[in-house]
């Protein structure tokens, strides 16, 4: 068996390659049961972990309420409004470059468009951008819209140049708590960023200390999230690993401040009908245990997810 000292020493060793492996962008590490990364040989080769989790202890995880919700932000007249718009084609143009899928840009202009939100903060910006503002002037709606986003694309910048939104060119992390947690009544914090849980990352502060603090009435949006799956459905295929859908998950248990109003992921495993017929855009992909069949299919797959603190 190897000693104390001579362990001690391999971990040294390792930590130093590692240090230098992330001076030239890469991380080199040892494959082991400490590593927070998947062994993605074992999971592939087994299946005990493939399967949905019940939500227990998740407020709003019922199916049906979440359809209600989902209706009662796509009213018919919107529907057909969007069923005549390449809504994602304008707002990649707009962005000059993809980022938000075409799915969830539709959910996103139903709820700006019916839910009227005065004031949005969004943490990670740019396409979704571009389908705030539109959906609020289809509406005929004014809102103040802060985008939080350290690499800001030209569109931003332009839009910031005309007034149309407060661009904070900052990592999430280092901006105030009062920028993030001042939303007023319906407000709406949307968060699409790193995906990341991590030391010092702006979801580990966004839902432990951002979360919590909200007042009563505000929403809370993030993406990418895989209801009811604690997997990302491009495990086979994305190096890398998001976990904060599970990070959230844990929030959500036995919390009764928060209600989960609508996942589209959850939508898309248990009432795909119904939600092609809200969303033009959706053309359900295949299920194979919360698993997708290539990168593309993470990216086209709904996977918004719609908070209200309702306590
Ligand atoms: C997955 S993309 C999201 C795309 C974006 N929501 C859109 O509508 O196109 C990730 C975004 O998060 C931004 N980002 C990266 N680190 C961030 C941080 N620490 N805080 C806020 N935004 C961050 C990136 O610049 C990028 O725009």
């Amino acid at each position: 068996m190897i000693g104390r000292r001579w362990r001690n020493a391999l971990k040294g060793g390792l930590y130093a390659l590692f240090r230098f492996g992330q001076r030239f962008g890469v991380d080199i590490l040892p494959r082991h049961f400490y590593s927070s990364i998947p062994d993605i040989a074992a999971l592939s080769r087994t299946n005990y972990w493939r399967a949905p989790l019940d939500m227990i202890g998740v407020a709003g995880a019922d199916i049906g309420p979440q359809l209600a919700f989902a209706r009662a932000c796509g009213p018919e007249q919107l529907r057909l409004r969007l069923a005549d718009m390449d809504l994602a084609g304008y707002a990649a143009r707009e962005n000059g470059a993809a980022g938000y899928n075409p799915v969830d840009a539709e959910f996103l202009y139903f709820f700006i468009s019916t839910r009227r939100p005065h004031r949005v903060v969004q943490v990670g910006a740019g396409v979704s951008t571009a389908v705030i503002l539109k959906a609020a002037a289809d509406a005929g709606h004014t809102l103040d819209l802060i985008c939080v986003d350290p690499f800001p694309t030209d569109y931003l910048k332009r839009c910031r140049d005309g007034g149309r939104i407060q661009l904070v060119a900052e990592p999430a992390q280092t901006v105030s708590r009062r920028m993030l947690c001042d939303l007023g009544e319906g407000g709406l914090l949307f968060v699409d960023s790193t995906h990341t849980v991590k030391v010092a990352s702006e979801v580990n502060r966004i839902i432990l200390d951002i979360m919590p603090r909200l007042v009563r009435g505000a929403w809370v949006h993030f993406h990418d999230i895989y209801f009811p799956y604690d997997y990302h459905r491009s495990l086979f295929y994305d190096p890398f690993f998001p976990v904060e859908s599970s990070l959230l998950h844990a929030f959500l248990i036995h919390n009764s401040r928060y209600t989960l109003r609508c996942s589209l992921a959850m939508l898309h495993y248990a009432a795909a009908g119904t939600l092609r017929e809200l969303l033009p855009s959706y053309r359900p992909p295949a299920n194979h245990d919360g698993l997708g069949d290539s990168y593309d299919a993470g990216e086209l797959f709904p996977s918004s997810a719609w908070l209200e603190v309702t306590g």
